[in-house]
């Protein structure tokens, strides 16, 4: 019971924030971390991509810059696949407030992925 009445308590709490200040999210708050996994493949080293939404709305059809992006590790297509002029995250899907996604690659070097665009989604 008390868990419940905490979980109902986030709920409220996080859409309160989310119809304070969904006016200023942009495809800017999509924070992207990168770090080498230690592991190799191919002898190349591997490395795990964080993106995580931080702002308090939906945010669909995620778009990374990943020209001349370079992987000797397949990555699943439904996790990040080229599109236009662009990598589309998760198949479009909505990364919801606060959440994360990730990926693994494999390259000699590291790739500066950045958010390009997104909607943002505030109701
Ligand atoms: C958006 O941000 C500005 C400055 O950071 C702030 O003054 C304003 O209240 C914010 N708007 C909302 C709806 O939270
Ligand atoms: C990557 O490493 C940095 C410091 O080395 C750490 O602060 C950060 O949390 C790590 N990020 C991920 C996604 O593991
Ligand atoms: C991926 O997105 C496309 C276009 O929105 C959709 O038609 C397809 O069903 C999606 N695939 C999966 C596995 O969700």
């Amino acid at each position: 019971m008390a868990a419940i009445l905490q979980s109902l308590l986030v709920i409220v709490l996080l859409s309160l924030i989310g119809q304070g200040m969904c006016q200023n999210c942009s495809t800017g708050d999509l924070l992207i971390q990168q770090n080498q996994t230690g592991t190799n493949v191919q002898s190349k080293p591997e490395f795990k991509v964080t993106v995580l939404n931080e702002c308090p709305c939906l945010q669909a059809n995620v778009k990374l810059g990943c020209d001349g992006f370079q992987t000797v590790e397949p990555i699943d297509p439904l996790a990040l696949a080229k599109s236009g002029n662009g990598c589309l995250l998760i198949n479009g899907s909505s990364m919801g407030p606060f959440s994360q996604v990730s990926f693994t690659y494999a390259w000699d070097t590291q790739f500066p992925f950045t958010p390009i665009s997104s909607d943002i989604n505030c109701n």
